[in-house]
């Protein structure tokens, strides 16, 4: 283990590996992964060389949001596994130097979680429904939703129960919002924080933390756009309320109190630099998501502003940057980038900004290569979602009765969501479901594509060149060189489709360079070592487009 990870700080310049354990593996045969499928597998990401895994919820739901809805926050899903496996999973992936993450979801919480199911028993007005957000619905007989909100899935965020009272869910109906202005659902979260963290855990992902505090009055949003633009003036009613920095003020006290201090990193769709870095102040969250990396098109001067405006805001309130490429909510980066670049749409990112767009899989498959080495070599911490390692594209053909994202029902089938990026992983090149589950089990949850032989961990490990054994060898580079850790980037001069920048001198004056070439046309490179390649260099050593080198000079 690199002698940097020891260090309480390890989370500055992680690399965590995302675990969405419904599509990771499947250990019982049953066509859902679970604990023991993740145990399984710890070697695999051992060898990956991941610092942590963030485990997506795990915990019992009825699956309306596939996990998303949890109905218990302080137990096991028994589709997963047992508390007792996921204690062994936190005691073996600690042995093996890998820290544990988990994810709570503290903006709603199942409909079928016993408070809620209190707050439907209960009377209009009751205290039970309080911990909630019920009200009466506009109209003269209460029919309408009481104000204009809408779900992030499509259609009314508002349901109406049969007493005639409305209640709210930015997502889908199965995921009331919890009013964190109450005691009792403060008091709640927080003994559910101590819970895991007693257990051993080292930190919890947010699930929409910049969801959780509301305009309490519930204005319309009226034709209000999310994000507002940077200089906007007043708030959205129910997006990036100032007042949800209270809460995670409490949360760090919470988890400063252990020792080693635990961690948190937001899930936080705002997209303004200043308003991200404002939840990263030394006394709230730790880190965040950069959605505004992984929506950046493969543009030279786009990812350089991005990247540019990250390190500046994340500086400005002393937080490590983070770079992402992907997660279960969005396109696979290798099907985003097999497209043209030009004139997307500022918030693209999920499969429907792309698909009326022509692909070219062999470019796309390219590019995520380059893209991942970029992202490996840039200051700060990374995340790396399931399946990045084996470099598999999005699935864009599932057919609409295997569909399982709330998406697509609650946008009249004309969205299909995010299941083409939550496939089931293939582990093997040969077997019913490419080692996914055991030979001979239930169907996986979502169907595989026929083709996926090649992208199996079993045909990349040990193959020069694969996908696979970039990863590896990027994040045993990024644990043998310091300067990838913490540090500065300096750019470096150079054509203008080319991204350029150093990183801090070791103690013997040498520097680490990362190259990427987004042109077109190869260009040459200085004279340096060369650690690692995305794709082939040229006979004459220059940098191919769409290919990133790491050298040190
Ligand atoms: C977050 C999750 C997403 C989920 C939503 C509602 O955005 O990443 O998967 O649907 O929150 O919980």
């Amino acid at each position: 283990m690199n002698g940097r990870n020891a260090h309480d700080d390890w989370w500055r310049h992680a690399v965590v590996y995302q675990i969405y354990p419904r599509s990771f593996a499947d250990a019982n045969g049953d066509g859902v992964g679970d604990i023991a499928g993740i145990r399984a597998k710890l070697p695999h990401l051992a060898a990956l060389g991941v610092d942590a895994i963030w485990i997506s919820p795990w915990y019992p739901s009825p699956m309306a949001d596939a996990g998303y809805d949890v109905s218990d926050y302080r137990d096991i899903e028994p589709v997963f596994g047992t508390l007792a496996e996921a204690d062994a999973l936190i005691a073996e992936a600690h042995a093996e130097g890998i820290k544990v993450i988990i994810d709570i979801v503290p903006n709603h919480t199942s409909d079928q979680h016993a408070l809620f199911q209190a707050a439907l028993a209960a009377a209009p007005g009751s205290p039970e429904r309080e911990l909630y957000v019920f009200r009466e619905g506009r109209g003269s007989a209460g029919e309408l939703p009481p104000n204009d909100w809408q779900s992030s899935f499509g259609g009314p965020a508002w349901t109406r129960v049969p007493d005639g009272q409305w209640y709210l869910h930015l997502f889908a109906p199965g995921q009331p919002d919890v009013d964190w202005r109450h005691p009792e659902v403060r008091a709640e979260f927080e003994q559910t924080l101590r819970f895991w963290f007693d257990r051993g855990i080292d930190g919890f992902r947010i699930d929409v933390a910049h969801g959780l505090e509301k305009n309490w009055e519930l204005p319309d949003v009226g034709g209000l756009p999310f994000p507002l633009p940077e200089d906007a003036a007043h708030d959205h009613p129910h997006w990036d309320q100032p007042a949800v920095h209270e809460i995670f003020r409490e949360w760090r006290t919470v988890a400063d109190e252990y020792s080693p201090p635990r961690v948190f990193c937001g899930e936080i769709w705002v997209g303004r630099p200043h308003r991200l870095a404002a939840y990263l102040r030394p006394d709230e969250l730790h880190t965040a998501f950069n959605f505004d990396f992984l929506m950046a098109p493969w543009l030279p001067a786009e990812l350089r502003r991005v990247i540019d405006a990250t390190i500046a805001s994340h500086a400005a309130v002393g937080a490590p940057p983070t770079w992402v490429l992907g997660n279960h909510d969005v396109c696979r980066p290798a099907s985003r980038y097999a497209r043209d670049q030009h004139g997307l749409g500022p918030r693209a990112r999920n499969l429907r900004h792309f698909q009326a767009r022509p692909a070219d899989p062999e470019l796309g498959a390219r590019r995520v290569r380059a893209a991942a080495l970029l992202m490996l070599a840039l200051p700060g911490g990374a995340y790396v979602y399931q399946g990045e390692e084996f470099g598999l594209p999005e699935v864009e053909d599932i057919p609409a009765e295997a569909l399982q994202d709330p998406t697509w029902v609650q946008s009249g089938g004309t969205d299909k969501g995010r299941d083409g990026c939550r496939v089931p992983l293939p582990w093997t090149s040969a077997g019913e479901t490419y080692g996914f589950s055991p030979d001979g089990s239930a169907a996986p949850w979502l169907p595989q594509p026929a083709d996926w032989a090649s992208f199996a961990a079993d045909a990349q490990d040990g193959v020069h060149g694969s996908t696979l054994e970039l990863y590896r060898t990027a994040l045993k580079l990024r644990r043998e060189l310091d300067e990838l850790g913490d540090g500065d980037l300096e750019w470096l001069d150079g054509p203008e489709q080319v991204l350029a920048f150093a990183r801090p001198a070791d103690a013997d004056g040498v520097r680490f360079q990362c190259w990427t070439n987004l042109g077109s046309e190869p260009v040459a490179l200085p004279a340096g070592e060369v650690l690692l390649a995305s794709g082939p260099l040229t006979e004459d050593g220059a940098l191919p487009s769409d290919t990133t080198v790491w050298l040190r000079r």
